[in-house]
Formats: structure tokens, sequence, C-alpha cells
């Protein structure tokens, strides 16, 4: 399948490592010209310069460096045709677990960034009639994960935002869907799972009998930004080997 994604600008968030960095890779093997975003500069510069692709740090949980980094992503790339929304996910913890302020800081990590994203991105995909917005959630969407209540909660809000978002924007040509990873072979998997042991019994619950590669959740997510998904929105793609099929 074509994706027509050549000459594009992607803006791709939480990108220097895991799922955002396979992303990044995926639409940089389509010809797409990709903007790499995340905390920690040293890492970011290396994985950008093996692509070609330009790198920008900033914090997505700060709304100061969402202006920055999206005003700057303009001036040295273009306006984005394509935004994928990913950072790292909040702490775990129960129910009733986080104070105000965890809760407070979850939301401007997961669910802020990706209203404060959209608003900054979305007026030059009108202009032009066409955009992709991908928002990188979690199986949690479906069935809540235990002991991870800021990412059960907060993702199901981006993905409600998502959905909302898809029906005021499809008359302009603007995509908005989410991809929702099981686990997947990142570095956050294994500080969810410290202990080997406990990850492979995790693993053995996968029906696939594995982890996901980071490269399989890029592939869900770069179709959804192909020219072909043009009539796919306000979807979520899972990519879990299985796991909540059986649920
Ligand atoms: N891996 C899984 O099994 C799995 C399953 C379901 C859902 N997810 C979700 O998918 C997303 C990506 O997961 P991953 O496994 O790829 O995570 P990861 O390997 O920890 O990578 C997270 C990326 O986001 C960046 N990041 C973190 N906080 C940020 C911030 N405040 N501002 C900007 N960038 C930030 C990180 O770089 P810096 O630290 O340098 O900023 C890194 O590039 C997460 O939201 C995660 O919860 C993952």
């Amino acid at each position: 399948m074509e994706s027509g994604l050549s000459g594009k600008i992607a803006l791709v968030t939480g990108a220097s490592k895991g799922i955002g960095l396979a992303i990044a890779q995926g639409l940089a093997a389509e010809g797409v010209r990709v903007v790499m975003s995340a905390r920690a500069e040293a890492r970011l510069h290396e994985e950008a310069a093996k692509i070609g692709a330009l790198a920008i740090p900033a914090d997505v949980s700060q709304a100061g460096e969402i202006e920055r980094l999206t005003r700057e992503t303009a001036a040295r790339a273009g306006s984005p045709d394509i935004l994928i929304v990913n950072a790292g996910g909040p702490p775990p913890g129960g129910a009733l677990a986080p104070d105000d302020a965890a809760w407070m800081a979850a939301a401007e990590l997961t669910l802020l960034s990706a209203i404060r994203l959209a608003r900054a991105c979305i007026p030059g995909m009108r202009q032009r009639r066409w955009g992709r917005i991908v928002h990188v959630t979690s199986t949690s969407v479906l069935v809540p994960i235990p002991n991870l209540v800021l990412s059960n909660a907060l993702r199901a809000a981006v993905t409600a935002f998502a959905k909302t978002l898809s029906t005021e924007l499809a008359p302009d040509g603007i995509t908005v869907n989410s991809v929702a990873p099981g686990a997947t072979d990142t570095e956050r998997i294994r500080q969810l799972y410290p202990d080997p042991k406990a990850l492979e019994a995790a693993v053995a619950k996968i029906p696939a009998g594995r982890l996901a590669a980071p490269s399989e959740v890029a592939a869900a997510a770069v179709f959804l930004c192909s020219v072909p998904a043009a009539m796919i929105t306000g979807q979520t793609l899972v990519v879990d080997g299985g796991s909540t099929g059986r649920i």
C-alpha cells in the first residue's frame, strides 16, 4: 500500500525512545519530514540524526513548552500535517493512592498535552484541509489495568477528547484516531515490571505469547496517518496480541 505521505510534515512527541521513536522512524521511512521531541536532549538529537529528523527538546507537561515547541516547529520545518501525541505514562498507583497534586500532574502530562498540541496544530491543518492526529493511549481505555489508575482514567479522557474532535474536524479532511498498545517491549514496560519473573508471568497471559515490538505499534500509527486511511476517524486501533480479545 502506498501511504501517500511523502513530503508531509510530522510532529512526534515522546519520540526519543520506545513507541514514539518507532513511529518517527516509520514516518521518516515514508518520506515524511519529521520533527521529534522529548525532554532529554542528547538522546533525542542522536536518534533524530539517524533518520534525518529535526530535534526540538520540550516537556509536553508544560503549556509554555508546547507553545515554544509548536512555534519552533512551524518556523524551522513548517506547519505539521501530522501530529503524533505521545509521552511517558503517569506513575502507577491504586484508585485512591494519588493525591490531588499527582492527579493534576498526570492530567498535564497525558490529557492537557493532547489538548494543547491539538489547539496549536489544527489551524494549519484546517487551512490545508488535510491532517492526521494520532494519540498513543493504551489497552487500559478498554479494560482498566490494575494499579494504574492515572493512566486508566486519563487515557479514557484522551479517547473521549479525540472522538469529540474527530466529528468536528471530519469536514476539514482531518482524522483523529488512537493506537492502543498492549504490553510493548520498551523501557516503560521494564519500569512497570522490574522483576523479570513478573514480566514473564504477564507475557504468558498474552495470547500471542510475546510483547509487541515498538515497530508493530508504529505500523498501526503510520497506517492511520496514510492517505488511504482518510475515512477512518474517531477510532482506537488496538495492538495487543489478543490480550483484550478474550475479555
Ligand atoms: N510500553 C508499553 O507496554 C505500553 C503499553 C501501553 C501504553 N503505553 C504508553 O505508550 C506511551 C509510550 O510508551 P513507551 O513504552 O514507548 O515509553 P518510553 O519508552 O518510556 O518512552 C517515552 C518517551 O516519551 C518521552 N517523554 C516522557 N515524558 C515526557 C514529557 N513530559 N515531555 C516530553 N516527552 C516525554 C521520553 O523521553 P524523555 O524522558 O527524554 O522526555 C521518551 O521519548 C506511554 O504513554 C505509555 O504509557 C506503553
